[in-house]
């Protein structure tokens, strides 16, 4: 009998860390695991985040949405969730003049299912230009551009809390614009008017500058604060600035510079974000890389936790079964659920910075 219910216990416990009934059609997993030793429950970080005001999101794949293990974690934790590639231009308009958006639309369709928001990601990106844009004149790529943003934009219209309006147009080093497709045939002020199409195909969405590197104090985050302070003082609609914070464990900024840049950003009266969070520990000692990796997921997100103006943290994926860190930096653990949905350390930071302790 003691085992009978024993087994009870066990069976819903891990029907609680994995979703509980939303995945009845799925095999329950145990919420124990190398990470979890302890098979602690799982408590949901989208009601942690809902008590501290914030959004906590992940980035997926419609293809994954099926699957009742991911689904079931995803719906259990997450309120907000972006498109790792799907709202792109690259998979929307592969073929010149036909706009694909069925996998956008099953997130969105998931999301509002699940009651969460969605952030459109993204609208200009040097790092998905369909081949055949690269080809086009000057005056063709200003069609081409305009009509992008007013399509997609329009489209999605009504069903996404913000967008990614430009993505990573400050040059790597810091100093000065990236000299992509775009630059180099609409000049620089094509930045200014990818906001201004944006905010003229969708009045609702929040429109955000997002960028890397530039998430502490250091020459990157001086340009780009130095953009969009230019582009508020030009009367852009721009609303805020995603801080993407792919990160090394052993090289993270600090919170407090992290804190003084979303500041800063803040004065200028725009909002902040933490929006492609992930943490890599392959470098280090595997004794502590766990411990190491929790830290650093806390401290970075007490810091959005304390900023009035920070939305929410996005995480660039959520477990380490799929995170584009494997293919970009090599086998890695980046994310706060294991391989087998099992909660790591790291999601504990999370959670405890979303509850302030
Ligand atoms: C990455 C995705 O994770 C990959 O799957 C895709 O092939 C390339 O893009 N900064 C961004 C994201 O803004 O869009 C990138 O996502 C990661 C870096």
């Amino acid at each position: 009998m003691l085992r009978v219910r024993l087994a009870l216990i066990t069976v819903m416990l891990s029907a609680l860390a994995c979703g509980g009934d939303k995945q009845s059609t799925s095999t329950p997993t145990s919420p124990t695991s190398p990470t979890n030793p302890s098979g602690m429950q799982v408590e949901p970080l989208r009601d942690a985040a809902r008590s501290a005001g914030k959004l906590v999101g992940a980035a997926v794949q419609s293809s994954l949405l099926a699957d009742g293990r991911y689904s079931g974690v995803l719906s259990r934790h997450f309120n907000y969730l972006t498109a790792e590639y799907e709202m792109k231009w690259d998979p929307i308009e592969r073929t010149r003049g036909t706009n694909d958006f069925r996998g956008g639309d099953t997130i969105v369709s998931y999301a509002q299912a699940n009651g969460m928001q969605v952030k459109g990601h993204a609208l200009i990106w040097h790092g998905s230009v369909p081949s055949w844009v690269n080809s086009l004149s000057a005056a063709d790529l200003r069609v081409a551009f305009e009509n992008h943003i007013r399509a997609v934009a329009e489209h999605f219209r009504g069903r996404v809390y913000a967008w990614d309006v430009v993505n990573e147009a400050i040059a790597d080093d810091g100093s000065g614009l990236r000299d992509t497709v775009f630059r180099q045939k609409l000049g620089d002020q094509y930045i200014a008017d990818a906001f201004r199409i944006a905010r003229q195909a969708d009045p609702g969405a929040l429109l955000f500058y997002n960028d890397y590197g530039g998430e502490g104090l250091n020459q990157k985050s001086n340009r780009i604060y130095d953009l969009v302070q230019n582009l508020r003082a030009q009367g852009v609609p721009i609303d805020g600035v995603g801080l993407q914070m792919h990160v090394a464990a052993s090289s993270a900024p600090s919170d407090m510079n992290v804190a003084s840049n979303m500041r800063r950003l803040a004065a200028l009266g725009l909002s902040v974000n933490i929006s492609e969070m992930d943490v890599r520990i392959r470098d280090l000692p595997a004794a502590s890389k766990f411990e190491t990796q929790r830290a650093v997921y806390r401290s970075i997100v007490a810091v959005c936790v304390a900023e009035q103006r920070c939305d929410g943290i996005t995480l660039w994926g959520f477990t380490d079964a799929y995170s584009w860190i494997d293919a970009q930096f090599g086998a890695d653990d980046p994310l706060l659920f294991d391989d087998q949905y099992g909660a790591k350390p790291a999601y504990y930071g999370v959670l405890d910075a979303l509850l302030r302790r």
